[in-house]
């Protein structure tokens, strides 16, 4: 599909992406598993850069989640080098388009502190930039961001009948983030697998078979289209004019 057919007034404002089938695209190749996270990086780019050519604010995308400590060791240690290198050799391309680059996820003793401290590096390089906000869900667990926010809730002694909606956002791992209008999936996984649980919840949720070494811009928009076809009703009734 191309940008020029989409209803530029009604973009959705944040994408959360689940780029899943990494493995499945390697498999079916005959490849290691690796090479499927490998081919990824591609199909990152081109949407990162699709995202920014459709104006669009705000894209978060899920690399690593909390439960994928559970892979082989050698799965693991591939995805932390691997996102290590990504950052360390795109930083500089992607800041130079203004794209401001963000992370969520829990700071536990199991990522390696080099890995912590590229990504500091890189969300200060990029701080000040105005473009797309590029938020990298990294050992990322939706669950595990409610229970970070519980805490720090109670840490900051909010008294139990001031706690609202709003208490719980702010207490998110981004709190400036807005709420996800579309959500895709790729690899034809029906599932939300601990992504911005909060957050989703009334996001218009996308599921497409292609495999994320596939996807490309073409394919964001493909969805960004679907989603302009969905009546957005929040709970409410669409009333006739
Ligand atoms: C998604 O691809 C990448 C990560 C979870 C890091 P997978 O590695 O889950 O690929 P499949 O689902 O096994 O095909
Ligand atoms: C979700 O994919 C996590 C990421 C894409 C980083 P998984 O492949 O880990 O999810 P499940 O295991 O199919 O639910
Ligand atoms: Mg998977």
């Amino acid at each position: 599909m191309d940008l020029e057919e989409l209803d530029r007034k009604r973009m959705p404002r944040h994408v959360a992406i689940v780029m899943d089938g990494n493995g499945r695209w390697a498999q079916r190749r005959g490849l290691p598993r690796t090479e499927g996270h490998a081919a990824g990086e591609e199909a990152l780019l081109d949407t990162v850069y699709g995202a920014v050519d459709a104006g669009i604010d705000w894209l978060t995308v899920y690399a690593f989640s909390t439960e994928n400590w559970k892979r082989p060791r050698d799965e693991v240690r591939y995805l932390m080098n691997f996102n290590e290198r990504l950052l360390l050799t795109r930083r500089q391309e992607l800041h130079g388009k203004g794209i401001r680059m963000r992370f969520i996820g829990r700071r536990d003793w199991r990522v390696p502190k080099r890995i912590l401290r590229r990504i500091d590096e890189t969300v200060e390089l990029t701080e000040k930039n105005r473009g797309l906000t590029l938020t990298m869900a990294f050992n990322y667990g939706g669950r595990a961001e409610l229970v970070d926010a519980v805490r720090s809730i109670a840490e900051a002694g909010v008294r139990p009948d001031k706690i609202s909606e709003r208490t719980i956002a702010r207490h998110l791992y981004d709190p400036k983030m807005p709420d996800p209008e579309l959500m895709i999936r790729t690899s034809g996984e029906y599932r939300i697998s601990n992504f911005l649980l909060w957050e989703l919840a009334y996001t218009e949720l996308l599921f497409t078979e292609v495999l994320w070494p596939d996807f490309r811009r073409e394919h964001l928009f493909a969805a960004i289209g679907e989603y302009q076809r969905r009546e957005r009703r929040f709970g409410g009734v669409q009333v006739a004019e």
